[in-house]
């Protein structure tokens, strides 16, 4: 018996990083899983994002545990596509109990260099996107008189950090999208919460942009080197220089499986890293 058996997840981002690994968690606790993720590279942004391959690679995964699952390819900043993959997964699930608003995306500038492209991009990715997931589950969710959401924001948004003005704007903005819906719905069974993890081991936080901007006296910087300059900077939180993914499902997990008590709420994980200019 697991804790999540007959409900269905809704995962966005889901086909790698964080989104993967709480497809898994979720999908070991019984519930069944669809993973919609845009699998296409952004123009502006300078590591790319997952691929098709990653998203039927979740999918696999999360059967091996003995539960359904589905991969949709999905932009979350889409409308229509949106509301599409939600309709398609009721119509195949039959209903719609849980919502990870997952997505993001990173990009460095200081806020007097960034580009309104950038600036777009992460806005409508990191921001919208989220506002337009969490409102198409809504309706079905209401009608269940059920619902658990969490959104993905950031420990920058509650922090703070330079060179990620957008990213920033756009996850504190998650915050206040997250309180809103929570006392909207509340009485209707449905849950609203955010979650802050602090830096996650995954592409968004190992890539050449995040390499560079930590390094700036390099040329090129590697990964190792990256790595060493985290340990130069004392970077996390007890000697932690960063979260794996499965550290921030725990806490996924705690809130979907809450008898819906906790709802507006952030749930910080891990500390960004000393503020020193840099990140
Ligand atoms: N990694 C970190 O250090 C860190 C820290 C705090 C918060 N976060 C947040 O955690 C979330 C998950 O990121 P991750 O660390 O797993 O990174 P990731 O890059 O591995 O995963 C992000 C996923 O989102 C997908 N995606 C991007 N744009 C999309 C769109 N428009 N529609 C649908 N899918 C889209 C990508 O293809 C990718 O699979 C993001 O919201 C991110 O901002 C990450």
């Amino acid at each position: 018996m697991g804790q999540l058996d007959g409900r269905v997840a809704f995962i966005t981002g889901g086909a790698r990083g964080q989104g993967r690994a709480h497809a898994l968690a979720l999908a070991a606790e019984g519930a069944d899983i669809v993973v919609a993720d845009s699998c296409a590279d952004v123009p502006v942004l300078g590591y790319p994002m997952a691929t098709e391959e990653q998203l039927a690679e979740t999918v696999k995964l999360v059967e091996e545990l003995g539960v359904r699952a589905r991969g949709v390819v999905m932009d979350a900043r889409d409308t229509a596509q949106v509301d599409d993959a939600v309709a398609g997964t009721i119509a195949e699930f039959g209903r719609l109990d849980i919502l990870l608003a997952n997505h993001g995306i990173v990009d460095f500038s200081t806020v007097e260099k960034t580009s309104d492209e950038s600036w777009s991009t992460i806005i409508d990715t990191n921001l919208t996107g989220i506002f337009k997931t969490i409102r198409a589950v809504l309706p079905r969710m209401r009608e269940q008189r059920y619902g658990r959401i969490v959104a993905t924001s950031s420990m920058g948004a509650r922090q703070t950090a330079p060179n990620l003005g957008h990213y920033i704007a756009a996850k504190w903005g998650v915050i206040g999208l997250v309180k809103t819906t929570a006392l909207e719905v509340a009485g209707d069974g449905i849950t609203v919460n955010a979650i802050c993890p602090g830096a996650v081991g995954t592409d968004l936080f190992f890539n050449q942009p995040t390499y560079d901007i930590f390094c700036p006296d390099l040329e090129n910087p590697t990964r190792e080197q990256f790595q060493q300059r985290l340990d130069d900077l004392d970077y996390g939180l007890n000697g932690v220089r960063y979260l794996e993914p499965e550290d921030v499902s725990r806490t996924i997990l705690y809130l979907v499986t809450d008898r819906g008590l906790i709802s507006g709420q952030v749930a910080e994980i891990g500390l960004l890293g000393p503020a020193r200019g840099i990140y």
